[in-house]
């Protein structure tokens, strides 16, 4: 049996929504463990786009039971209107293959005014949130303070949480933000009126997953973000508010680590970050912007343009380090064709010295200097490629190399957006 954790390796958007689609043809259970709508995860069968901000990406396999744990933060809006979107299309989002946990934390409208009005104030210094209110939604967590999807059964209670909640709210988002105050019995009514459609969804994840594993079925985490975003291990503070690492698949379904064996990262073969915060191989020329175009660098969520550059393997090792990647995934090696020249950043420069590792000052990774190793790159359209043998021998060089800076195998290397245009090693 496979329990399988996958894990964005940067600065997100590594393509992981299309690998989970993949790998969940043979998983008939997707768990989303952290993370909210701050996601967008893009998949694409037969020329036809998803985007899923909240629900797994195992949902358009009819035989895939999705799942969403405790460690997730959800919007119930943004829920539904997904569920309804898939509808649509004929996709079946009925409770029956669709859960959310009792403990999932939900997203209020205070939160959303928070992370806005937060991110309005701190001129010169702004994070670039997606503005989704997923920070403040998990400060309420942390704070015992929030209200959990298992509270929509239970209007009283709910209420009253509301209503605690916003005294602290209100007095914050109008003295210090110049925000509207927010109505707590409005507040309870709406979150209340969206109750009959949310609470056949919640579940029992934990024993949902314990049943799938006694049948002998696989499991499937999906990550969002990427494990530089990590609230602890990432660019702190240009973050994002949950942790990122395979190690909160576990906290953030029920499972004991214990149960994983196998943790496969993502990781584009070049690098993107949406948002602030420090990116050491940054291309700010044609090169940069020849990668955004071809590779279509723009958010699935805010569809804000990414900064783009070369593959980092200080970043990656550190990936590979925190989460004990067995694998990695390499996606969207074919942009790179026709670039004459690839780079890989090997170290960086830090006061004058060779770094093998991110410095963990704040700050200190803007102040690096990557060096670089240089490789020939290629020419042919490689999208159609469906074996490793068919690369060109300079991607394939590339490739093999990358794996040895990053000190494991890529086992799967995608070559186009489609479910299909993957080769598995
Ligand atoms: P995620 O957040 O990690 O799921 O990634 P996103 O969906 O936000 O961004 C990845 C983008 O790259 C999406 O538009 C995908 O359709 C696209 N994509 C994924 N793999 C490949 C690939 O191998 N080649 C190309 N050209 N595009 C890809
Ligand atoms: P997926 O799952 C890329 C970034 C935001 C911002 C920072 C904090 O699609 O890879 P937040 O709203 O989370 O408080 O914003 O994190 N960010 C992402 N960047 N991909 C994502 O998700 C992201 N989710 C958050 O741009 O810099
Ligand atoms: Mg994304």
């Amino acid at each position: 049996m496979a329990n399988i954790v996958i894990i964005g390796a940067q600065w997100g958007d590594e393509g992981k929504g299309k690998i989970v689609d993949m790998l969940s043809a043979q998983c008939p259970f997707v768990i989303r463990f952290q993370g909210g709508n701050n996601a967008g995860h893009t998949i694409r069968v037969q020329g036809e786009e998803t985007i899923l901000h909240l629900i797994p990406s195992g949902i358009l396999h009819r035989g895939t039971t999705c799942l969403i744990g405790n460690g997730v933060v959800l919007d119930p809006l943004v829920f539904l209107e997904e569920a309804d979107k898939l509808a649509a299309r004929g996709i079946d989002v009925s409770p029956e293959r669709l859960g959310i946990s009792k403990k999932t934390h939900l997203i209020l409208p205070y939160h959303k005014q928070l992370d806005k009005a937060r991110e309005a104030k701190r001129a010169g210094r702004k994070i670039g949130t997606t503005g989704r209110g997923i920070g403040p939604c998990y400060e309420d967590k942390i704070a015992r303070v929030g209200i959990r999807a298992g509270d929509l059964t239970n209007p009283a209670l709910l209420r009253e949480k509301i209503r605690h909640a916003l005294l602290e709210k209100n007095t914050l988002l109008r003295a210090l933000y110049k925000f509207e105050a927010l109505n707590p019995e409005t507040a309870a009514d709406e979150l209340l009126a969206l109750a009959p459609r949310l609470t056949p969804y919640l579940t029992d994840v934990e024993a949902r997953i314990d049943e799938a594993a006694a049948r002998g079925e696989d499991t499937l985490f999906e990550g969002a973000q990427g494990v530089h975003l990590d609230i602890d291990h990432g660019t702190y503070p240009f973050v994002t508010s949950s942790s990122t690492v395979s190690g909160n698949a576990a906290a953030g379904s029920g499972m004991p680590p214990s149960f994983f064996t196998r943790i496969a990262g993502v990781a584009k073969a070049y690098t993107t970050r949406v948002g602030s915060g420090p990116f050491p191989t940054e291309l700010l020329d044609d090169a940069g912007a020849y990668l955004r175009e071809k590779g279509h660098e723009y958010g699935a969520t805010t569809g804000r343009a990414r900064r783009c550059g070369w593959l980092d393997t200080v970043v990656l090792r550190a990936s590979v380090r925190l989460n004990g990647f067995t694998d990695i995934a390499m996606t969207k090696l074919d942009v790179l064709q026709n670039l004459p020249v690839l780079r890989i950043c090997v170290a960086y420069e830090f006061n004058g010295e060779r770094c093998e590792r991110i410095p963990q000052e704040e700050g200190a990774l803007a102040g690096v200097t990557p060096i670089y190793e240089e490789m020939p790159g290629f020419e042919d359209d490689i999208s159609g490629c469906t074996g490793f043998e068919q690369l060109p021998d300079t991607a394939r060089a590339y490739v093999r190399r990358a794996e040895e800076l990053a000190g494991v195998r890529i086992s799967m290397i995608s070559v186009g957006p489609d479910r299909r245009q993957t080769i598995m090693r």
